[in-house]
């Protein structure tokens, strides 16, 4: 992965043609692009986020009808969770539907999309525009954008878990530096709730998203891979789970551990925290540690965040002779195989991964471009230090398994990583029930 990166920086990038030249035709509602061919009518564009991520979404929409007079594109606003925004995907796929043309796709479901023919493959247009694939995160790309030999999406941006914390918390209990290992960040959440609790009885140690939903898996990913798990491996081409492995029951252990034994995360964590509820509690001042993706560090900084100015960010901690990890998440933008204007969604998927929009992303939402030549930019570098300084996190970040049945896998880990953290079961018979399922769910697909 590192190689691919070097690689591609030492290639350098050249310029993205984006911008559709002139307004010709009847009524100025076409536009030619650089081949010639005339762009028309109307896009609907589907996508979710948090409410100030839409908001940014809409500007973007807006230059780009500036740019192309007389096209419209028509935001469909969808929920922030990744499975609802999934499923509402599902659903007009699955009907063929030409709405929406183009939308933002997790990096854990393309798999299930490219699989089941629900997109439509790039190739011809990367061909026809001569339009450069150099300029984005070579191993995302091949991991989850191509597959076999074709493209069907572009990452706009790369998600990994990063650790946050408060430094001035930090140096006033008389930490030099953020934890490294797990154990380290207990002793260090548990000294600083109790001296905290005295003034703020809301105050905990760390938060991390446990609810039942996709976050957890991420979650649960990192403890099980710094902890040297994993929760399945390849073998002739066939995914073969391993979820119960002595390693992945130790993590779920430290991860039900945090909440009822240490007690330095909070009950709700298995009942409501997913990513909006973790970085409001954060930062709203209310806990020392937080696990939370690169968005949240943008809105900890903003000039209404309480903690602004006093926020650290740092890779997940490790086990005890492990490295740390970092799940891999992100979202692509694709077109819909049913799509009956692909030619200006292809238009606006260039405009989307245009150097400046992706500054923009990077500089005002703190997301981390899915190209990489942004992460060099002055200006970048001095918004988001963390983006360039924490790179290796985002080379090394650890995929989520790239099966088909991936959305259904996912259910099943969820489910059983939730019961245990309740204390409904423990680590043990919750990981052999997975791993049951999982097996059976294997069986299904490869028959
Ligand atoms: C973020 C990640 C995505 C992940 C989701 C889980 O949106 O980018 O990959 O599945 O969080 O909540």
């Amino acid at each position: 992965m590192k190689k691919a990166l070097l690689a591609m920086l030492l290639v350098g990038v050249l310029a993205v043609s984006v911008v559709a030249s002139g307004c010709i035709g009847g009524g100025g509602t076409t536009i030619s692009t650089q081949t010639g061919e005339k762009l028309q009518g109307k896009i609907v564009f589907a996508v979710g986020g948090a409410p100030n991520e839409i908001e940014y979404w809409k500007g973007v929409i807006a230059e780009f009808e500036k740019a192309h007079p007389g096209v419209k594109v028509e935001l469909k606003r969808q929920a922030t969770d990744t499975e609802q925004r999934r499923l509402d995907l599902v659903n007009a796929l699955r009907g063929k539907s030409s709405d929406p043309d183009v939308f933002l796709m997790d990096v854990a479901w393309l798999g299930q999309f490219i699989a089941s023919g629900w997109l439509e493959p790039l190739d011809d247009y990367v061909k026809k525009d001569n339009y450069n694939l150099s300029a984005f995160f070579q191993s995302v790309v091949n991991l989850a954008d191509r597959q076999n030999g074709k493209l069907y999406a572009l990452p706009v941006y790369i998600d990994a878990g990063l650790l946050y914390y408060r430094t001035d918390l930090l140096k006033k209990y008389g930490y030099s530096k953020p934890p490294e290992t797990w154990q380290q960040l207990v002793e260090m959440a548990q000294k600083i709730q109790a001296g905290e609790r005295k003034e703020n009885p809301n105050f905990w140690g760390f938060v991390w998203q446990g609810k039942q939903y996709e976050g957890l898996v991420c979650d649960f990913v990192e403890y099980v891979y710094s902890n040297g798990g994993s929760l399945g491996e390849f073998k002739d081409g066939k995914w073969v789970p391993t979820l119960n492995k002595p390693e992945n029951v130790q993590a779920l252990q430290f991860m039900v551990d945090l909440i009822h034994k240490y007690r330095v995360s909070p009950p709700n964590t298995y009942t409501e925290m997913t990513e909006e509820p973790v970085r409001l509690t954060f930062q709203q001042g209310n806990a020392a540690f937080e696990r939370n993706w690169p968005y949240a560090w943008g809105l900890h900084n903003a000039d209404d965040s309480p903690v602004k100015g006093k926020v650290g960010v740092a890779p997940l901690p490790h086990f005890p002779g492990h490295k740390s990890a970092a799940t891999l998440g992100g979202w692509h933008i694709g077109i819909s195989k049913y799509s009956d204007n692909k030619a200006l969604a292809w238009e606006f998927i260039k405009f989307v991964e245009s150097y400046s929009v992706q500054k923009g992303f990077a500089m005002n939402l703190g997301w981390n471009p899915g190209r990489v030549d942004v992460y060099d930019d002055p200006a970048v570098v001095a918004k988001a230090p963390h983006l360039k300084s924490l790179r290796k996190v985002f080379e090394n970040a650890v995929p989520r398994p790239v099966v088909p049945y991936y959305p259904q896998l996912s259910q099943i880990i969820q489910k059983y990583v939730n019961a245990a953290l309740a204390g409904k079961m423990s680590p043990q018979e919750a990981l052999d029930q997975a791993q049951k399922e999982a097996e059976d769910l294997v069986k299904q697909y490869s028959g």
